[in-house]
């Protein structure tokens, strides 16, 4: 598949904004997205193909840890490698930028993204109650080192 991943640019916030809002209950807006383009509170890669955004990933690298936000694909674009795809670019940028560290937080009934992230090695390191909203839900707590 010809899949590109490069930068969020605001060409694209648009699309990333409406896979945010079909993939979660509380979604990042097209407010949110472009603010983060310019403050840099969170970063993204899409994944696209020709013009459609298939998928995103969001981050931030602080010193020497990486903190991934999200990871999202397009419901009709799913099981096809781009949530693969989009992980492991972010682990070699990242790395290359100083990481050695990678933790996020998931929802524990999201067995998909668990398996996702368990692909690449991340291991479950701890539980965070109630972490989330709509619904209530904890976090399971990932690292890769
Ligand atoms: C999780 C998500 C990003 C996976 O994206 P994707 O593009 O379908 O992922 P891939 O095709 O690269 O699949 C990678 C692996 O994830 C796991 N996986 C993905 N979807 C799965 C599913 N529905 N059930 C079980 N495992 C699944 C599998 O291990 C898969 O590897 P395999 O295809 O070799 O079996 C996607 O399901 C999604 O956008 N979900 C909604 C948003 C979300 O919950 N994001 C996580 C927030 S922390």
């Amino acid at each position: 598949m010809g899949v590109i991943i490069e930068p969020l640019s605001r060409d694209f916030v648009d699309p990333v904004a409406e896979i945010e809002a079909e993939c979660f209950s509380v979604p990042f807006t097209k407010k949110d997205i472009s603010e983060y383009l310019e403050n840099g509170l969170w970063r993204f890669f899409v994944a696209r193909e020709s013009g459609t955004v298939l998928g995103y990933i969001s981050f931030r690298i602080v010193f020497d840890e990486c903190h991934i936000c999200n990871v999202a694909t397009a419901p009709k674009a799913r099981r096809r490698g781009v949530g693969s795809l989009l992980v492991s670019h972010l682990i070699s940028y990242a790395k290359e930028q100083g990481a050695i560290k990678f933790f996020l937080e998931v929802r524990e009934s999201n067995l998909a993204a668990i398996k996702l992230y368990e692909k690449f090695g991340f291991v479950r390191v701890g539980v965070s109650k109630n972490h989330y909203t709509m619904p209530r839900e904890n976090a399971i707590l990932m690292n890769l080192e």
